[in-house]
């Protein structure tokens, strides 16, 4: 890590939502690495303390059970902790056709991954405006800059954390609190393994279906997210085959769209060849 990012962090206070796994505990080590203080809060509060327990100085961690759903508790841990730094990281998703989704799926992954973002915003936003200082960090996706067909309602939440990230940002810069969306391709956690519905399944279906062959390193993520945050940019979208795609696709959109169908009928051919494959051997 560059020393100005642990300048930037050293001493400060920070908030990691969904902190208990994956991307969250990634960003509470570089956190407590770079001398920040941060409570890790997630809805499971055993991963939450062992993830807590893990950490190494020189900052410090320690647990916190949240739900990002709860707004009362969101504000709550706000108002005891009052973060100069906020990671709205927590999310979940679904994989598999949107008509295998139910009503409960759909009111599920809104209430995690929007509603649970504007918690987070609605309660430290306003802390950080009178202070006039603090940033607040929102854990997107290329999901939030590309309608990647099969994790529609995934996509549908995350473009909407980005169109918050950027609008809230160009308000927020004038009274000293940043807002910054992180926009990684699949990252290695065990998010990845989660949310499939249907005859939907496996990181395989994911990660074929973003056309991606080594999901990034949560540790490599953790560390661009802290980079980009200490100098206060914008987005972070990593890594660099997908941001020429991303960038490729602002200029060519019916090409990415074209391809997205590609690759929901190449993953509907996978899907049906592996069902078969499971019949035939439970024959
Ligand atoms: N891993 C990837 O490929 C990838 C890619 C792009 C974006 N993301 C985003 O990164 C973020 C972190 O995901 P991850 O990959 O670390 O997944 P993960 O499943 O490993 O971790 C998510 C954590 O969020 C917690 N959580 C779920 N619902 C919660 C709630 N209501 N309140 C509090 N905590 C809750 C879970 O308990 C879990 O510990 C998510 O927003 C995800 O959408 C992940």
């Amino acid at each position: 890590m560059r020393t100005d990012v642990g300048a930037h962090f050293a001493g400060k206070t920070a908030i990691v939502t969904g902190g208990g796994s994956g991307i969250g505990v990634a960003l509470t080590r570089a956190l407590v690495a770079a001398g920040a203080d941060v409570v890790c809060a997630d809805l499971d509060e055993m991963a939450a303390s062992r993830a807590a327990t893990s950490m190494v100085g020189p900052g410090s961690a320690r647990a916190a059970r949240l739900d990002v759903t709860d707004a009362a508790a969101v504000q709550a841990l706000v108002d005891s902790v009052q973060p100069d730094l906020l990671f709205n990281n927590a999310g979940i998703t679904f994989g598999g056709e949107t008509e295998d989704l139910t009503l409960e799926q759909w009111n599920a992954i809104i209430d995690v991954n929007i509603r649970g973002v504007v918690h987070g915003v609605a309660a430290a936003y306003p802390l950080m405006v009178t202070r006039g200082s603090g940033q607040i960090v929102n854990t997107a996706s290329m999901g939030g800059l590309m309608a990647a067909g099969l994790i529609t309602s995934y996509v549908m939440t995350k473009h909407a954390v980005v169109g918050l990230s950027l609008a809230l940002r160009s308000e927020a810069a004038s009274k000293g609190v940043g807002v910054t969306v992180v926009c990684p391709a699949a990252v290695d956690t065990p998010i990845l393994d989660k949310g499939y519905v249907g005859k939907f399944h496996g990181r395989d279906f994911y990660l074929k279906g973003q056309g991606v062959r080594h999901p990034l390193d949560p540790a490599v993520f953790a560390e661009q997210v802290l980079e980009t945050v200490a100098e206060d940019k914008a987005m972070l979208v990593t890594p660099r085959p997908a941001r020429i795609a991303w960038r490729l696709g602002r200029f060519f959109p019916g090409f990415v769209q074209r391809s997205s169908i590609k690759f929901v009928d190449k993953q509907r051919r996978l899907q049906d060849k592996r069902a078969k494959k499971e019949l035939r051997s439970a024959a």
